[in-house]
């Protein structure tokens, strides 16, 4: 019973009582006393080495933790335990490995304070969005785990023949994971457990700068009873540890979150490898967009932009970058958006009356900087939120709105808190359509339309792999939206939804003569 009680969604946290926030916070505080490292975790064993600071986004003055990078010794003995590891675990079963993964998601509920420390100050999350992630990493072990006790069996296929034909699912051998800093403990942990509980060992790379959330996790599965030989961590940058794990023959399968250049970057050296035809799993950036037309709930459309574009520092893949409203409204839609853009918070994420948090470094904001001066340039800037002095110390990004006269003025995404209007006319919807699909990124897509069957003739229209019509867009629930995008936003499966484990596994057909 997937959708029943057996994989019920984690409950998460009660932020709007003062007293439990309050203690939540003191928590979260006196977890972040703790001496947080993160080094290459192979065999079970951290592994020294030069060691540098893991800063506070906000406040980059202030230290979270020590980070040691994983050298070309670490990447080989990680290579080589886990595949010698890697049949046992297959062996296993896929029931013990399911039982490891309901115990990991335990085990992370009971270290919540830990886990929301560290992602509100390595990785600058706002609680809500801490909270959020807590849970979806919580629910992508549980969720995975039914799917593996339901979908993993050997499956007996009685037919004309006569025979005993049983068709066999097993770990392909070893994973590279390899994810991004925006997600660092939900994405981190999604990828690494399906790889698990499929049969694989696993080698995960989490992104440079959010090593600490992935490192505890690691410990919490080891815990959980995942072996040592089995689950390795290597930090470290993408060009000396990343690229050196996909190019290696070792490696029977990659699964990668982050950007599509470095998507095609994993893409090209797999297909120049010696040796097998290997899985790639991308899930990859977007241009999303989404359509406003005249018979829309202004209210909720100004609400949900606000939600879907700038909230998380519009560092979700899934946030919408480009908003495209009817003629007739958009002058009092981009009035309410800036009025509603004027209560917007930026703040230490710590605090609950925070909205948006810092984006994740200065190359993360010098990249807004660069495209906001361009903006400046050559299109409308309606309304931009300025960054607090307070805050000045800290890689803080104030939301922009600006017009501009069509998606073709946006060469790629832009990952932070900008939002692009484009007006059209009702006459030109299938023009928008059409440019919408010709950018070639297929991730999210929102609809604000009164009209139910324009609606859903848009979410037919458009090779899009989450639409949303009249609500936000960001925040899919495991195992019931099902994430990920297509084209240029990447290769599918989608995470959290049936069908994914089915890319981790190999199949056999046994035939017996009976
Ligand atoms: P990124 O591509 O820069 O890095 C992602 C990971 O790849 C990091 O761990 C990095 O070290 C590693 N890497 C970099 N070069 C590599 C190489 N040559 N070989 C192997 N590994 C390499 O992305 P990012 O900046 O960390 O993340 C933001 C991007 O991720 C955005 O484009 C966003 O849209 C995308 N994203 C997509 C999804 C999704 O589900 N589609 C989810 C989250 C983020
Ligand atoms: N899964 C994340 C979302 O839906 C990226 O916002």
């Amino acid at each position: 019973d997937i959708y029943g009680a057996e994989r019920a969604n984690s409950k998460g946290f009660d932020l709007t009582a003062p007293e439990k926030v309050e203690a939540l916070q003191a928590s979260m505080k006196a977890a972040l006393t703790r001496p947080w490292t993160a080094g290459p975790i192979v065999g079970g064993q951290t592994l020294d080495g030069p060691v540098l600071p893991v800063s506070d986004p906000a406040r980059p003055t202030r230290q979270v933790g020590t980070v040691v990078s994983a050298g070309p010794q670490a990447v080989e003995q990680a290579l080589s335990l886990a595949t010698a590891a890697q049949p046992g675990w297959d062996r296993a079963g896929a029931d013990h490995r399911a039982t490891c993964l309901e115990r990991a998601a335990d085990l992370m509920e009971e270290d919540m304070p830990a886990l929301l420390a560290l992602l509100s100050r390595e990785a600058g999350k706002t609680l809500p969005d801490a909270v959020a992630e807590v849970r979806e990493a919580v629910d992508f072990c549980r969720y995975y785990a039914v799917q593996a006790r339901t979908g993993l069996k050997p499956v007996l296929l009685p037919g004309p023949t006569g025979e005993r034909n049983e068709l066999h699912l097993t770990g392909r051998g070893v994973f590279a994971c390899i994810s991004p800093w925006n997600f660092p403990l939900a994405i981190f942990t999604g990828q690494v457990v399906a790889a698990l509980v499929a049969g694989n060992a696993v080698i995960a790379k989490p992104a440079e700068q959010t090593p600490l959330v992935a490192a505890e996790a690691v410990r919490l599965l080891h815990r959980a009873g995942v072996p040592g030989d089995v689950l390795h961590l290597l930090p470290g940058d993408g060009e000396t540890v990343g690229a050196p794990l996909v190019a290696d023959r070792r490696v029977a399968g990659v699964c990668f979150t982050g950007s599509t250049e470095t998507g095609r970057a994993i893409n090209r050296s797999l297909a120049d490898r010696e040796g097998a035809i290997v899985p790639l799993i991308a899930e990859t950036g977007g241009q999303n967009c989404m359509i406003v037309d005249s018979t829309a709930l202004l209210e909720q459309v100004v609400d949900d932009c606000i939600t879907s574009a700038f909230l998380s520092a519009g560092q979700r893949c899934s946030a919408t970058r480009v908003l495209f409203a009817q003629e007739e409204i958009a002058d009092k839609l981009a009035d309410m958006l800036a009025g509603a853009m004027d209560l917007i918070r930026l703040g230490d994420p710590m605090e609950i009356t925070t909205d948006i948090g810092p984006v994740i470094d200065d190359d993360a904001r010098d990249i807004l900087v660069k495209h906001a001066t361009r903006m400046d340039g050559e299109a409308r800037l309606v309304k931009a939120v300025s960054v607090p002095e307070i805050l000045r110390d800290g890689t803080f990004f104030g939301p922009r709105l600006y017009e501009i006269d069509g998606l073709s003025r946006l060469k790629r995404e832009v990952f932070g808190p900008i939002l692009h209007l484009v007006r059209f006319k009702a006459s030109d919807l299938d023009k928008v359509v059409a440019e919408i699909a010709a950018t070639g990124y297929g991730l999210t897509f929102g609809v604000h339309s009164r009209l139910e069957g324009r609606a859903h003739n848009l979410f037919k229209a458009l090779p899009v792999g989450n639409t949303y019509i009249n609500r936000n867009m960001v925040g899919a629930v495991v195992g019931v939206q099902p994430f990920g995008g297509q084209g240029l936003s990447g290769t599918g499966p989608k995470a959290g939804g049936p069908h994914y484990l089915h890319r981790f596994v190999t199949e056999k057909t046994l035939t017996v003569n009976t």
